[in-house]
């Protein structure tokens, strides 16, 4: 079986990754990540110029390192949305950067990552195609036609965008790792996302199988992270995360019909336009409230839930109280698990 610090070789044991957050994730949170051991990963959505210039920010950032990247890529990763990103578009960048790593996510259909799949690899053979996703049929059905070489799997906790219905990672993670070797797929590694922010949940997902972690909501809380002040504020407050965050596919309805695939909702925290959609008010005026909101200068962000715009965030949120550098999450949630892990060891 092929381990990811084969395609990996920088990355320190337990591999954490930062989420590729689209307008979060740019090159100075990724370059760190990278630099502390992770594996950093850069989000986009259809700006691929913008892309090109945080991909330069991380270049410029680990120039002067010894980084040990296999020849021919670039130790940072970047995600793509499938179903907004132009494929045509993103293939210059990939060919241009040969990222580590091209992440996928949120496809129209699952045939299309097939499709994204065979002209990424045409177009960087080194690099390497993981893709996220949150259903053990779905993750069957991308093994069979896309073979990816990693799989991300994503429990219902996670923050931001997933499949409408899902699974806690920790009944999802090994039900896909079983059906997997059943469908004689079990040489593709699993690395798993949704809720994880510190050494204990990596110690459980690494328990259930998985080779990594992807924590997003976590370095929504880190120096380097591009974030709205008031946005950051709001996440650092938010307590109980299964109470103050809430899956809906209302907070992509506020600014007009939602552009995701039908599968998708997402997670936020519960603000203010959330409550008062679940009390009744109509979509019609949340939507006239939130265009007023959106267009001040907190960008209609605000703490004590009581924004007009979305803050994604996981349910691990409640966990995530201090605004630290991406080096020090890195190590600590690394330093975190080793002692989880020696002391389970002891048992
Ligand atoms: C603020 C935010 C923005 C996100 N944006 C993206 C994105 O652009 N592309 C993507 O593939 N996933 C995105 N995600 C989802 C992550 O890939 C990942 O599944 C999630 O962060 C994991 O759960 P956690 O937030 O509990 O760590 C986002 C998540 C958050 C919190």
């Amino acid at each position: 079986m092929s381990t990811l610090r084969d395609s990996l070789p920088w990355t320190s044991s337990p591999l954490i990754v930062n989420a590729p957050m689209a307008g979060f994730a740019g090159g100075a949170l990724a370059s760190a990540v990278t630099l502390a051991g992770g594996l950093g990963l850069i989000g986009s959505a259809v700006d691929m110029d913008s892309l090109r210039k945080e991909l330069r920010i991380a270049s410029d950032s680990i120039a002067s390192s010894h980084i040990d990247s296999p020849p021919g890529t670039f130790p940072v990763g970047v995600g793509f949305l499938a179903f907004i990103a132009k494929l045509e578009e993103a293939l210059p960048v990939v060919a241009d950067f040969k990222p580590a790593v091209v992440w996928l996510f949120a496809a129209k259909e699952l045939d299309q990552y097939t499709e994204w799949a065979a002209a990424l690899r045409k177009a960087s053979p080194e690099t390497k195609i993981w893709i996220q996703v949150g259903s053990v049929a779905a993750a069957v059905q991308i093994a069979r036609t896309t073979k990816p070489d990693v799989l991300c799997i994503q429990g219902a906790d996670a923050g931001g965008h997933g499949f409408e219905k899902g699974a806690g990672i920790i009944s999802l993670l090994p039900e896909v790792s079983d059906t997997l070797a059943r469908e004689g797929f079990s040489h593709i590694p699993l690395v798993a996302s949704g809720g994880i922010v510190d050494g204990r949940g990596v110690a459980a997902a690494l328990a259930l199988g998985a080779q990594g972690v992807v924590m997003g909501t976590r370095f929504l809380a880190a120096e380097e992270v591009i974030i709205h002040p008031k946005y950051q504020a709001a996440v650092l407050q938010a307590r109980d995360g299964g109470q103050v965050t809430a899956r809906s596919k209302l907070f992509d309805q506020l600014r007009g019909p939602s552009i995701w695939p039908e599968a998708y909702d997402g997670r936020s925290l519960a603000i203010q336009s959330h409550k008062d959609f679940v009390s009744g008010v109509s979509l019609e005026s949340l939507r006239t409230t939130y265009k007023e909101a959106v267009g001040a200068e907190d960008k209609g962000y605000d703490t004590d839930l009581r924004g007009r715009a979305a803050i994604w965030a996981g349910t691990g949120v409640g966990l995530v109280n201090n605004v630290e550098s991406a080096a020090k999450v890195v190590q600590d949630v690394r330093a975190e698990t080793m002692e989880i892990l020696s002391r389970g060891a002891k048992l």
